[in-house]
C-alpha cells in the first residue's frame, strides 16, 4: 500500500469507501503530522473514518467523544483526587505515590503509546469555545506536563490525528490554522453505489436503482428540514431488504419513510404528496439533468 515516496500511505478499507479528495486529504494529515479537521453532513461518515484510517495503516484507535462539558485537560491526564481520598481514609492503595493517581486521558495515552495511534477526537463543536484553544499547544508541540507531579508527557511517536465537527460552533482560526481540512462532499450516486455495496454486498441491481432514485429525489426536495444521509440510506435498504418488498412496491411508493425521515412536518409533507397523487420518480431521467446516468 505504501508508495516509494511514502506520502501516500492511506487508501481506504474494504469497509469504507473513501473519496479522492478525502484520501489525498488523510494522506497530506499524515505527511504534515497535523491534525486532521473533517466535517461534513452528520451520518456522512466522519466518525468511523477514524477506524478505517488505523485500520489501513495498522495502528490502533483511540476515541475521544467530547461532550458540552468536556475539557481540554480531561483528554491529557485526570488526577483522582476522591479515590486517593478514600485510599487514605479507608487504607489500600498507594496513597504516598500521586502518580497512581494521575490517570492519562486519550490524547496523554497516544503520546504516552510505544507505537504510533490513531486517535479521534469526535465532535469538537461540543464542547465550549475555550475547548479548542487549550489544546493548540499540546496538538502543535505534542507534549504537556503533569502539574501535580511536574512529570513530562511527550509523544514517543506524534498520533495521527482525526478531528471531526458538526458546525454546531465556529472553531477559531488560531485552532483552523493547525490542522488540515476537509469537508466530506455529499456522495453522488455512483460513489453511493459503492458505499451501499459495502454494507449490502448481494442488493439486486434494478432495487438498489429504485432505491436511489427514491432517495436522491427526496433529498432534492427543497422544503425539507432534514435531508435523509447515508447511514439513513443503509438502513433503510436494511429495513426494505427485511421486510422482503417487491420491486413493483418501491416503484410505486416509498416505505418505511422513518427510516429517512425524522421530521414530523417532512413526514406531513410527504403524505400531503401522497394525497394529491402526487408521482414517484421512477427513472434517473425523472430527477432532472443532474441525474443523467
Ligand atoms: N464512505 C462510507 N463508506 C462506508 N460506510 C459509510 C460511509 N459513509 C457513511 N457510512 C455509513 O454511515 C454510518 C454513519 O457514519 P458516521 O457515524 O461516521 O457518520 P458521521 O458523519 O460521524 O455522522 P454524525 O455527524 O451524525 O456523527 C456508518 O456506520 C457507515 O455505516
Ligand atoms: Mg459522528
Amino acid at each position: 500500500m505504501a508508495e516509494s515516496n511514502g506520502f501516500n500511505r492511506f487508501a481506504g478499507t474494504d469497509g469504507y469507501i473513501a473519496s479522492n479528495p478525502l484520501v489525498d486529504a488523510v494522506n497530506c494529515a499524515i505527511a504534515l503530522q497535523r491534525p486532521l479537521l473533517i466535517k461534513g453532513e452528520p451520518g456522512t461518515g466522519k466518525t468511523v473514518l477514524a477506524q478505517h484510517v488505523a485500520e489501513g495503516l495498522g495502528m490502533p484507535l483511540l476515541k475521544w467523544h467530547i461532550k458540552s462539558t468536556s475539557k481540554a485537560v480531561d483528554g491529557l491526564y485526570v488526577y483522582d483526587t476522591v479515590q486517593r481520598l478514600n485510599d487514605s481514609r479507608f487504607g489500600g492503595g498507594n496513597v504516598g505515590d500521586i502518580r497512581s493517581y494521575i490517570k492519562l486521558g486519550p490524547l496523554g495515552q497516544s503520546f504516552a503509546a510505544e507505537e504510533r495511534q490513531v486517535l479521534l477526537i469526535d465532535e469538537v463543536d461540543k464542547a465550549d469555545l475555550e475547548f479548542p484553544n487549550d489544546l493548540l499547544r499540546e496538538l502543535d508541540e505534542m507534549r504537556f506536563t503533569i502539574n501535580e507531579t511536574s512529570d513530562d508527557v511527550a509523544a514517543k511517536h506524534r498520533p495521527v490525528v482525526l478531528i471531526t465537527s458538526n458546525n454546531e460552533k465556529e472553531l477559531p482560526d488560531a485552532f483552523l490554522r493547525r490542522c488540515v481540512f476537509h469537508f466530506i462532499e455529499f456522495p453522488e450516486p455512483a460513489l453511493m453505489r459503492q458505499i451501499v455495496a459495502v454494507h449490502h454486498p448481494h442488493l439486486d441491481a434494478k432495487l438498489l436503482d429504485q432505491v436511489l432514485i427514491k432517495f436522491y429525489w427526496l433529498r432534492e426536495q427543497k422544503d425539507l428540514r432534514k435531508r435523509p444521509s447515508t447511514s439513513e440510506l443503509v438502513d433503510w435498504i436494511a429495513a426494505l431488504l427485511r421486510s422482503g418488498l417487491s420491486l413493483d412496491k418501491l416503484e410505486e411508493h416509498i416505505p418505511f419513510v422513518g427510516a429517512l425521515l425524522k421530521k414530523e412536518q417532512d413526514i406531513e409533507a410527504l403524505k400531503t404528496f401522497d394525497g394529491r397523487g402526487g408521482k414517484y420518480p421512477k427513472a434517473w431521467s425523472d430527477l432532472g439533468p443532474r441525474y443523467q446516468q
